[in-house]
């Protein structure tokens, strides 16, 4: 018989290994050296810029037929995308929503594609992390040890997860078998008028329709009105529908108003319902310890959508769901096609992860969260919410204190609603001239921060996400906001 290790030697085989494994590993280095200084640096570069034309044609560039030097592409790149970022690691980046990112998670994001492993399941090293992480995440938010979770993409796949279980637990029939068409009453969920706008298209993907998520007033502080939502799901059963989930927002989007979280167990409790928390901004309040109370009763939820790509700065893409019943959790998605049968011993003997979700095939996500937990440890994490939410109090009193700026109302959290008012404007005049002052910040590279419309108001919105904003970076905001917005309102008045 032929020496194995002769077969096949005569055919031309590639291989996508380097060629040069030295040249690759010098590169490598110093990519690495590059990317401590970008970060170590970050303070020092513009929040954002515009991308000119040049870069912009890059992206243009057709499908590359024949090789180029790594070193030439990684040069290419250093001047194209690390050059031109969203911005979101800055400490003066608090637009929508986002994570800063840690260096530490970007090295486990780096191991992870190294190591390479599919966390569909399988009994090795990553997929047992990987249920730590998730174990994790349980133990900061007071959850049961014997609840499931699975990591995702984000706060909108995790949400998705938790109200397909709800749906699937409250249908009344088998909705995996039969389909929504079988259901005998119409299902209705309930949130707030400020619920994430995720919550629509999980609705609607779930097939029950956008009309099934009941949008219900707010009281004062933006919270659900529990007198309200108890109406209506009285009046929904009188009319034939079947009230099936609550769904409490604990950090809501535009202001970070956080619902009365043990009214609604109750209420959920009372009624039957299933109650699941959308946690995307305030469930990792619970390890803060200067602001956990304003979270309890997260523990009682069935199910938690919580994001570590937000206040545990994980690089996205980073989301988790919680299900309290975790067979109810894995009733609505395991299945178990043939190649994927469990094995009483070696790389299939182990619980297949894919049977949580809708992924098959699944990245390596807690790697980065594990690598940052360990390295700071959950503590730190709780202090530096605790911060950001201080910093959101500290710029509160800097709004108050400056006459030309109107605060929509004191930050619950770390979310602060505020305008610039020259004095008796209004509409869409005062609407323009604030808008113009946050494009002009963006333009400028000196901060990063949204907009967004509550009780019919527009207001610009800083959400202190961010693990390197200082308090100095909040005075530089108003100044420049006061700056931008007087120069403005003196250009308007001699034009
Ligand atoms: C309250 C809330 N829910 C859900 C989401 C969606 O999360 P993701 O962007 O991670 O999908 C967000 C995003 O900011 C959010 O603020």
């Amino acid at each position: 018989m032929e020496p194995l290790r002769n077969a096949g030697i005569a055919a031309a085989e590639e291989t996508l290994d380097p060629q040069d494994w030295a040249g690759v590993q010098a590169l490598s280095h110093e990519i690495v050296d590059d990317a401590i200084g970008y970060l170590r640096d970050v303070r020092d570069r513009p929040v954002w810029r515009e991308m000119p034309a040049d870069v912009k044609a890059v992206f243009d560039a057709s499908l590359p037929r024949s090789p180029a030097p790594l070193g030439q592409i990684y040069r290419e790149l250093a001047a194209t995308v690390m050059a031109y970022p969203m911005g979101n690691v800055h400490p003066r980046f608090w637009g929508w929503y986002m994570g800063a990112g840690n260096f530490t998670g970007a090295l486990g994001d780096f191991l992870a594609a190294v190591q390479g492993s599919n966390l569909g399941g399988g009994n090795h090293a990553a997929a047992a992390m990987d249920q730590q992480v998730v174990n994790w995440c349980k133990q900061m938010l007071g959850f049961p040890a014997s609840a499931s979770g699975t990591l995702v993409s984000g706060g909108s796949m995790a949400n998705v997860i938790a109200l397909a279980v709800a749906r699937n637990s409250k249908a009344g029939v088998d909705v995996r078998e039969e389909g929504v068409a079988a259901i005998a009453k119409p299902l209705r969920f309930y949130a707030s008028d400020q619920v994430h706008s995720c919550h629509r298209k999980a609705v609607e993907v779930l097939g029950l329709g956008n009309r099934a998520l009941q949008r219900l007033p707010t009281d004062r502080d933006l919270r659900i009105d529990i007198a309200a939502l108890r109406r209506a799901i009285a009046e929904d059963r009188a009319a034939g529908l079947q009230p099936a989930c609550v769904i409490g927002t604990a950090g809501t989007v535009n202001t970070g108003a956080i619902d009365d979280l043990q009214a609604l167990a109750d209420l959920a409790a009372g009624e039957g319902l299933w109650f699941h928390v959308d946690g995307c901004i305030g469930a990792l309040i619970a390890v803060a310890p200067e602001n956990s109370r304003k979270v309890a009763g997260i523990e009682r939820a069935d199910s938690v959508a919580l994001d570590p790509h937000k206040w545990l700065h994980a690089p996205f893409e980073a989301g988790c769901v919680l299900v309290r019943d975790a067979a109810a959790h894995r009733d609505s998605f395991a299945v178990t096609p043939e190649y994927l049968e469990r094995m009483p011993r070696g790389l299939a003997a182990a619980p297949w992860l894919h049977e949580y979700g809708l992924q098959t095939s699944r990245g390596f996500r807690a790697l980065k969260i594990w690598m940052a937990l360990r390295e700071h440890g959950i503590e730190k994490f709780g202090r530096l919410i605790d911060q950001n939410i201080a910093q959101a109090g500290y710029l509160s009193g800097l709004i108050e204190a400056e006459p030309r700026l109107e605060l929509l109302a004191p930050a619950n959290i770390n979310i602060v609603c505020f305008r610039f008012q020259p004095g008796g404007m209004a509409g869409d005049a005062l609407k323009a001239l604030n808008t113009e002052i946050m494009l002009r910040l963006q333009e400028e590279g000196t901060a990063m921060l949204s907009d967004t419309t509550v009780r019919g108001g527009h207001y610009l919105r800083v959400a202190i996400n961010n693990h390197r904003t200082r308090r100095d970076d909040l005075d530089l905001l108003i100044r420049e906001i006061v700056r931008i917005g007087s120069e403005l309102s003196r250009q308007t008045l001699a034009g």
